[in-house]
């Protein structure tokens, strides 16, 4: 093959021809004006591993990419991507002696749902501005009760979006980028969560200068997912039984809260909610249908968070009765009684949501209402 520089140098970019024509022909003669042109070819083969003879390039036997290897396909997802892929872009060709990363959440089993791009794209197009988004100047006429009961379900609401955001983030520091449409669900999602934590800090600073009770027991309940190591279960307690107890919540809080900015916070999470409780059924429905045997393992999970919370007191009366007087909206006997069952009508929706997700990943109907059951009071 024959490669005509015409007068460009290869201190001037003839290299990227020369490298091309290498790439292409084991043998290439190069011809050119450039004044320097033998001498510098001669040092750059040298340099590269190449022979050179006069004008004659001989592609040398030190191949760089021998050892390269195609990290899966752009739309090729592999079951388990070795650990010196690293931070490759899926589908490039990555040289052999790169770094082994720690990335031990590695497995397509485990992390994988064929919905994750699709949820990505709807979390990117439906993000939404906390600043205008929320109509913070809305007029407030309830009493001053009635406003310390919200300042107590927003305290209990930042903390379980802390958990909420700081237990998905902590695994997606572990997870193999190779799986890049979880990775940036992970991440969107986790932005979603810090949007919660500041639109219901703003909302419980409308009107108040102190927030309310955060308990020993709300903590213990949400300590027990921050500890759990395992992916599946993790996702399984905090999303799938979570914060789907939490999508009730903030439907009911969305229906039933007295002011328009209380209603609105509510109704903007809940949205961003529904696709976090997607994402979790989605891989889960995925793996164990892959791997049966972790329907054993996700029950043993309920029973032992169950068991470790037995000793706390679970929801406290603080967020219990703070739900009532919020539906409530007065202190009165029938107003309380109102707001009392409008509670308990909530506990129960949370109930039959979870039951319906127990379902979808394929527990029996007895078996599902066993496992709802001993879901944490606290709801996350
Ligand atoms: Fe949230
Ligand atoms: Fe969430």
């Amino acid at each position: 093959m024959i490669l005509d520089l015409a007068d460009l140098g290869l201190d001037e970019g003839a290299t990227v021809l020369v490298k091309r024509a290498l790439a292409a022909s084991p043998v290439i003669t190069v011809r050119g004006t450039a004044p320097t042109l033998a001498l510098d070819l001669a040092a750059w083969c040298r340099a590269q591993g190449h022979g050179c003879a006069g004008l004659v390039v001989t592609r040398g036997p030190f191949d760089r990419l021998g050892g390269a290897e195609r990290a899966g396909g752009l739309d090729e997802v592999v079951a388990h991507p070795p650990a010196w892929w690293g931070l490759a872009a899926r589908g490039a060709l990555v040289e052999a002696g790169a770094p082994a990363l720690d990335l031990p959440l590695a497995g397509k089993r485990e992390v994988w749902a064929d919905e994750a791009a699709r949820l990505y794209a709807q979390a990117a197009a439906a993000q939404w501005d906390p600043a205008t988004a929320i109509p913070w100047d809305a007029p407030i006429a309830h009493g001053a009760e009635v406003e310390d009961a919200i300042v107590q379900v927003m305290t209990y609401l930042i903390e379980n979006e802390t958990a909420a955001l700081l237990v998905p983030a902590r695994f997606l520091g572990k997870l193999h980028p190779h799986f890049r449409e979880v990775m940036q669900l992970l991440a969107i999602q986790a932005a979603d969560e810090a949007r919660h934590i500041e639109v219901f800090t703003r909302r419980a600073r409308l009107r108040r200068t102190e927030l309310g009770l955060s308990t020993a027991g709300g903590q213990a309940s949400l300590a027990s997912l921050f500890d759990e190591p395992d992916f599946a279960i993790a996702s399984f307690l905090l999303a799938v039984l979570g914060e789907g107890s939490f999508l009730a919540l903030l439907h009911f809080l969305r229906d039933r809260a007295p002011d328009a900015c209380t209603r609105e916070v509510a109704r903007l999470a809940a949205q961003d909610e529904a696709r976090h409780v997607a994402f979790g059924l989605a891989h889960l429905a995925r793996h164990v249908t892959e791997e049966p045997a972790l329907r054993g393992r996700l029950a043993a999970a309920i029973e032992r968070r169950h068991a470790a919370l037995a000793h706390t007191a679970g929801l406290n009366a603080e967020v219990f009765d703070a739900l009532v007087l919020l539906a409530a909206g007065a202190l009165t006997p029938a107003a309380l009684r109102r707001g009392h069952a409008a509670v308990l009508d909530l506990v129960r929706e949370m109930d039959a949501g979870r039951r319906g997700r127990l379902a979808r990943l394929g527990f029996d109907q007895a078996t599902a209402a066993t496992l709802s059951a001993l879901h944490t009071r606290n709801f996350m």
